[in-house]
């Protein structure tokens, strides 16, 4: 299945090479808090199915060291060029399976992810952020069925899924529309209260 993704995605992202770049998404541009300073490392953000690398290069402008996860060599090659056009050295291209991937503990100030559903990501997503940190997550919802059929399921969000999974986060923004679902959650201490 994911080599099947990997071909369709990388035609598609061929097919669509001579197209201007993309631009990042309006919820990125409203939720992503200056990067912190004074670390020992430079914050960590995270762009899950990054497609041409749009947010993520967006997240390295702003001082975040940006992992940018993809299944499709085709779109990274088009947001290394990017890269190399705005003269960014902060990120790493990663061509990954997300149906494989481990995120691992804490590592994230942010993580954002546009467009891309598997549902498995979400407790990884609760366990990579830092206490504080900050998931952006916007994608279809069932709704999106209506307009749009056949569409499968499983790439669908139910309506309040996202406000129900992380109903123990600070949630700063949540919104469902005639199509998509967008989430702004932080991450709570331990004890329930925020950085
Ligand atoms: C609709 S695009 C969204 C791309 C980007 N987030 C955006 O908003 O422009 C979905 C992305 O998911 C990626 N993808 C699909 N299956 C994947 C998998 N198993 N592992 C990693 N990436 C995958 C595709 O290559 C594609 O770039």
């Amino acid at each position: 299945m994911a080599a099947e993704d990997r071909i369709r995605w990388d035609e598609l992202y061929q097919a669509r090479s001579t197209e201007p770049y993309p631009a990042p998404d309006p919820l990125l541009l409203t939720s992503v808090p200056p990067a912190p300073t004074g670390l020992d490392e430079p914050p960590r953000a995270l762009d899950v199915a990054a497609g041409r690398g749009q947010n993520g290069l967006w997240l390295a402008e702003q001082g975040y060291a940006v992992d940018l996860m993809d299944i499709s060599r085709v779109g990274l090659l088009q947001a290394r060029a990017e890269m190399t056009a705005r003269n960014l050295r902060n990120v790493n291209l990663l061509p990954v399976d997300l149906d494989e991937v481990e995120l691992g503990l804490e590592r994230y100030h942010i993580i954002c992810g546009f467009r891309f559903l598997k549902r498995h990501l979400f407790p990884q997503f609760r366990r990579a952020l830092v206490v504080g940190g900050r998931l952006i997550y916007e994608t279809f919802n069932q709704r999106y069925a209506a307009i749009r059929p056949p569409f499968k399921p499983d790439y669908l969000l139910e309506i309040g899924e996202l406000a129900a999974l992380f109903s123990d986060w600070t949630i700063l923004h949540y919104e469902e529309d005639s199509h998509v679902t967008r989430l702004v959650a932080l991450k709570p201490h331990p004890e329930g209260q925020n950085a």
